[in-house]
C-alpha cells in the first residue's frame, strides 16, 4: 500500500483537486484507493457529496482515543459514488482538534496508524490535509511515504512554497528514511509573463523535486467537481486529465525505481 499525500501551507493551489484526478485516473486503472480528508473545510467530503456538517463519524475520531484498530477504522470508511474509490471523510469538528491537541502525545501518528490496520484493503491511499501547520498536518505528513506539492504558478505562491520546504526539511531532521516529495506546477497559462517566468524559477530552485507535468489551466476540474465526478470519468481526454496522467505514470516509474534499489 501506498500513501501519499498533499500538502501546501496555502489554500486554493489544487490540493483537492490533485487528490481527486489522481484517485480517479489510480481506479480507472483498477487499483483501489482511499481518501483521507484531514482538512477541516472538507472540501474533499463536500467533493463527493457527503455533508462535513452532518457526519456522525469521520476521521475526527481517530482523536478522539488514542487506541485505533482495524475494526474501528473501517467503520469510518464510506464508498463514494466511484467504482473503487472509498473516503475516510471530515467532519467539521475537525476545526476544534488543533485547541485539544496541543501537548498531547502520540496524536501525530493517529493517522499513519489507522491506515496500517487497511494495509489489505486498499493500493494507494491519497490524503488531502489543511492549509495550515499543525497536528492535521504533521499526521498526514507522518503517515505517508510521498508527499505532493502543488504549486500555483504564480510569484506569491513561491513564497508559500519556501515554507512548505522548510516544513518538509524539518520533518526530514525527525524522520528515519527521508520524506521524498515532488512539486506539481498547477494552473499554468502559459500565455502569461507570470506563469511562464514563475516555472522557470521553480526549475532553477526545486530542480530535483519539480515534476516535469505541469497542471493547466482547466475550466474542466470545475464542472467535474460541480458534477461531483472525478475529472478522467467526465473528460477523460482534457488537457488537465492528461496532466495529472503524466504526473501518475513518472510517480509511478519512481515508485518501482525506489522499489528495484531497495
Ligand atoms: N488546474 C486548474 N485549472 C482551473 N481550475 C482549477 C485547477 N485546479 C483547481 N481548480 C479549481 O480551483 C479551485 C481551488 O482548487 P482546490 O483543488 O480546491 O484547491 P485547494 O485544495 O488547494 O484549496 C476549485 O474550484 C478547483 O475546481
Ligand atoms: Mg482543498
Amino acid at each position: 500500500m501506498q500513501v501519499w499525500a498533499v500538502a501546501n501551507q496555502k489554500g486554493g493551489v489544487g490540493k483537492t483537486t490533485t487528490v481527486v484526478t489522481l484517485a480517479g485516473l489510480l481506479a480507472d486503472v483498477g487499483y483501489k484507493v482511499l481518501l483521507v480528508d484531514l482538512d477541516p473545510h472538507g472540501s474533499l467530503t463536500s467533493y463527493f457529496r457527503f455533508d462535513p456538517d452532518e457526519l456522525e463519524h469521520s476521521v475526527y475520531d481517530l482523536f478522539e482515543q488514542l487506541q485505533v484498530d482495524e475494526k474501528r477504522t473501517k467503520s469510518l470508511i464510506l464508498p463514494s459514488s466511484q467504482p473503487g474509490i472509498d473516503l475516510m471523510p471530515a467532519s467539521t469538528a475537525l476545526a476544534t482538534l488543533e485547541r485539544r491537541a496541543v501537548g498531547k502525545e502520540g496524536m501525530g501518528l493517529q493517522v499513519a496508524k489507522a491506515l496500517a490496520t487497511q494495509k489489505q484493503s486498499y493500493d494507494f491511499v491519497l490524503i488531502d490535509s489543511p492549509p495550515v501547520l499543525g497536528v492535521l498536518m504533521v499526521n498526514a505528513l507522518a503517515a505517508c511515504n510521498h508527499l505532493l506539492v502543488p504549486v500555483q504558478t504564480e510569484f506569491l505562491a513561491l513564497k508559500g512554497l519556501q515554507r512548505m520546504v522548510r516544513t518538509i526539511e524539518m520533518v526530514n531532521r525527525a524522520r528515519r528514511n527521508k520524506l521524498e516529495y515532488t512539486i506539481i506546477p498547477t494552473f499554468y497559462d502559459r500565455r502569461t509573463q507570470a506563469s511562464v517566468s514563475s516555472l522557470r524559477e521553480l526549475h532553477k530552485r526545486y530542480e530535483d523535486n519539480i515534476s516535469t507535468a505541469v497542471v493547466p489551466v482547466d475550466t474542466k476540474f470545475r464542472n467535474a467537481s460541480l458534477k461531483g465526478l472525478v475529472p478522467s470519468s467526465m473528460d477523460a481526454g482534457s488537457r488537465g486529465v492528461h496532466a495529472y496522467a503524466k504526473l501518475l505514470r513518472n510517480l509511478l516509474e519512481q515508485r518501482r525505481e525506489g522499489q528495484a534499489n531497495g
